[in-house]
């Protein structure tokens, strides 16, 4: 069928035509704005799961959300080369400089001066100017150096000159696990803050299985965080996820076609995305039926082989690809490390260099003490696919 009316959008971040089965944490979000706004502000939100799960779509939606309420919204990738205090400086700069005017109001006039104060902490080189006189104005002063100090000061200017408006200020970090064990612990120090004195912040995280773990060990007071496990979609979901899109277009599924590729995705949105793309490319008459249904399973699989999965083994040395091939295929659920080991014939410790590498990486993770497991959902299988590197 036409490629062009293709609803289906394989692909990290990419908003589903239909995003399905999350409307519990939408409802969360939402009862946290509107508290936000009333001068209650709750505990960060943190989002975790596998690859190609959909955090970020769904971080990207609350994002929306809050935006729909005329919120400062920011929202940024952690990664291993930039701290917290740069992401969320460069984050910050758009929305400040859209809301810039001379005849704004006294607070975002202090918010914007301690932003450039901000600014300055972490880049000596590079000035921002929003366009206007600030020289007469309160603000500043989050440049002392220490992390949580300056962080505080930002955004709790930014967050009371929201308040404003009838808004507050969401922070959504995408990634972050990414965050060092202090950044981490700053933004738990800073979100406390927030809410013990109402300025209205709302976190919202998103990285990978291990985050709850790596927030408890970076003794952030994990309990001052609200965690949500995103998860692959049910049986409904999934289907609705290949239903609703195609027949927005005036296209239906046959039954045993809906059920093939429900089945083979596992219900993982991402694989979802992939099959529908092929199977709709593969259809004809409006109506994709089990043929198409095959053949589409069977090219997306290609394509998440040339992509999905081949994007995180080319990272890999050849030692870590030994090492991943060792963990199969009981890696999907978490195998221990001694066992994996031991297949290699050496000790847990001469591996964990190789380990801690792959974590890093952010192709496994430790979902218990002394287990390792993939964070790619059919990583086993594309694992057994490659023969020979
Ligand atoms: N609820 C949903 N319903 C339908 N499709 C979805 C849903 N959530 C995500 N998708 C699709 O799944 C794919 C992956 O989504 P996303 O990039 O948000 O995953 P992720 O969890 O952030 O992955 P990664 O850990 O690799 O960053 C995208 O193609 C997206 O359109
Ligand atoms: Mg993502």
């Amino acid at each position: 069928m036409d490629p062009v009316l293709n609803p289906y959008v394989p692909g990290a971040g990419r908003r589903p035509a239909a995003l399905v089965g999350r409307d519990d944490v939408i409802g969360v979000w939402d009862v946290m704005l509107r508290r936000a706004e009333r001068g209650t502000t709750d505990q960060p939100l943190v989002l975790y799961g596998l690859r190609g799960v959909g955090k970020t779509v769904l971080l990207t939606r609350l994002r929306h959300d809050a935006d729909k309420r005329e919120w400062i919204t920011v929202q940024v990738e952690a990664g291993t080369s930039r701290g917290l205090r740069e992401i969320v400086g460069e984050g910050l700069y758009g929305p400040l400089s859209d809301l810039a005017r001379p005849a704004a109001g006294t607070r975002l006039l202090r918010a914007l001066k301690t932003a450039l104060s901000f600014k300055a902490s972490y880049d000596q080189t590079g000035s921002w100017s929003f366009g206007i006189d600030l020289s007469g104005q309160s603000g500043g002063g989050a440049d002392s150096g220490v992390l949580e100090t300056d962080l505080k000061k930002i955004l709790k200017d930014v967050s009371l000159a929201a308040a404003e408006e009838g808004g507050g200020l969401a922070l959504l970090i995408d990634e972050a696990q990414d965050l060092s064990a202090e950044d981490l612990t700053t933004v738990a120090a800073v979100s406390h803050a927030a809410a013990q004195d109402d300025w209205p912040v709302l976190f919202a995280l998103a990285g990978l299985p291990s985050l709850p773990q790596t927030l408890s060990e970076a003794r952030s007071y994990s309990e001052r965080f609200r965690f949500v496990k995103v998860e692959r979609l049910d049986p409904d979901g999934a289907a609705a996820a290949l239903a609703d899109p195609a027949k927005a277009e005036g296209v239906t599924w046959d039954d045993d076609a809906l059920s093939h590729v429900v089945d083979r995705s596992g219900r993982y949105p991402y694989f979802i995305q992939q099959f529908g793309q092929e199977a709709w490319d593969a259809a004809s008459d409006r109506r994709i039926d089990r043929r198409a249904a095959e053949l589409g399973v069977a090219s997306g699989l290609t394509q998440l082989d040339n992509g999905f999965f081949r994007a995180r083994w080319d990272r890999t040395t050849q030692a870590e690809k030994r090492y991943l091939r060792a963990m199969c295929p009981e890696g999907e659920d978490g195998i221990g490390s001694g066992e994996v080991a031991s297949r290699l014939d050496r000790t847990i410790q001469s591996q964990s260099g190789v380990r801690n590498s792959l974590i890093r990486k952010g192709i496994v993770y430790a979902p218990d003490h002394g287990v390792i497991a993939f964070t790619v959902p059919g990583m086993a299988g594309f694992i057994s696919r490659q023969h020979g590197e």
